[in-house]
């Protein structure tokens, strides 16, 4: 039996990305259906310090001490370290699983990492504030991401919807009217690192051009808050779809992802956009109960490889 495990959620940008970065804001909300769990045992028997991994959805299985300084797990291990001052840490066995596709714009990196520390914190009986946890899962986002806004780490951690800005504490929305949403995999992977570089490469070439879609976006993300605590779904479905608009004109989106969404909107779904940093992954369809099923079908049909709904509020 596992001494002690720890999870976090999947997430789903709902409006905003890219430009948060920006610092713009947006919303996104958590998908608890898809985990990523860290169990961690100890083992007195083992050599001193050793730390051995097992993460079989990446095929490794290693000691922390030869993956090298710049693995995201050795980051964790090591701010872990500084934030406690620990010297050494006892002998133990790490294992690591996840639902989360990895490279789809589902969080699935932040939602390792923010297992990894709540287990570890745990672990060495420590206990940590989730202002604390995010923060320290955004040093490892840097890893991931070159420069990100903050936004995964903060919806991973608190596993809530959130209306976020940039360097500011994270608003968490609490939404009573439903909203369902059917979230659909391109199974086309997409490294968020790579397409937050080539916007960046855009926004220096054109600052002008980029800050004005950026602002555009910023402005749905204001007003989709509004919509989602006033339960206005054919509103949000409308900001949707302009929000999936200004995206193309990033240049975020390709033919697979816009098939997907348009496919949503034919069968049904009040809107669609693509969700995380596009260029693959998934897109997101804000969907009326009565369409899920022939929302699904259309997406299956049109290619997605992976369908999953998920609504607002959480279920209990
Ligand atoms: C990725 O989920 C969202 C982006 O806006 C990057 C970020 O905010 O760090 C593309």
């Amino acid at each position: 039996m596992p001494a002690i495990s720890s999870s976090a959620p999947g997430k789903i940008i709902l409006v905003g990305e890219h430009a948060v970065v920006y610092g713009q804001p947006a919303i996104a909300i958590p998908i608890h259906q898809l985990r990523a769990r860290a169990y961690f045992l100890a083992n007195p028997a083992g050599p001193k310090g050793r730390i051995h991994i097992i993460a079989p959805n990446i095929d490794l299985e290693k000691d922390l001490e030869d993956l090298g300084e710049t693995h995201p797990f050795t980051r964790i291990f090591e701010l872990i370290k500084s934030q406690f001052e620990i010297e050494h840490f006892p002998s133990m066995d790490v294992k690591i699983v996840s639902d989360i596709p990895i490279a789809a714009g589902l969080g699935s990196g932040t939602a390792v990492s923010i297992a990894l520390i709540r287990g570890l914190v745990q672990f060495i009986g420590e206990t940590l504030d989730e202002e604390e946890v995010s923060r320290l899962a955004f040093e490892v986002e840097k890893i991931y991401h070159g420069t990100p806004s903050g936004i995964d780490n903060s919806v991973v951690t608190y596993g809530k919807p959130i209306y976020f800005i940039k360097n500011v504490k994270p608003e968490i929305l609490s939404i009573n009217d439903e909203f369902y949403f059917v979230v659909a995999d391109s199974g086309i992977k997409s490294e968020t690192s790579q397409v937050v570089r080539s916007v960046r490469n855009g926004w220096q070439n054109a600052k002008i051009q980029y800050e004005l879609l950026f602002n555009e976006i910023g402005a749905l993300s204001t007003q989709a808050k509004d919509y989602l605590l006033e339960g206005l779904r054919e509103q949000l479905g409308v900001l949707m779809n302009k929000n999936h608009e200004l995206l193309c004109r990033l240049g975020v989106s390709n033919i697979i992802l816009d098939r997907l969404v348009n496919s949503a909107i034919m069968a049904g779904a009040l809107g669609a956009k693509l969700s995380g940093a596009g260029a693959g992954g998934n897109i997101i369809a804000l969907v009326p109960n009565n369409r899920i099923k022939s929302v699904q079908e259309a997406l299956r049909e049109a290619g997605a490889v992976k369908v999953i709904l998920t609504s607002l509020p959480k279920k209990k």
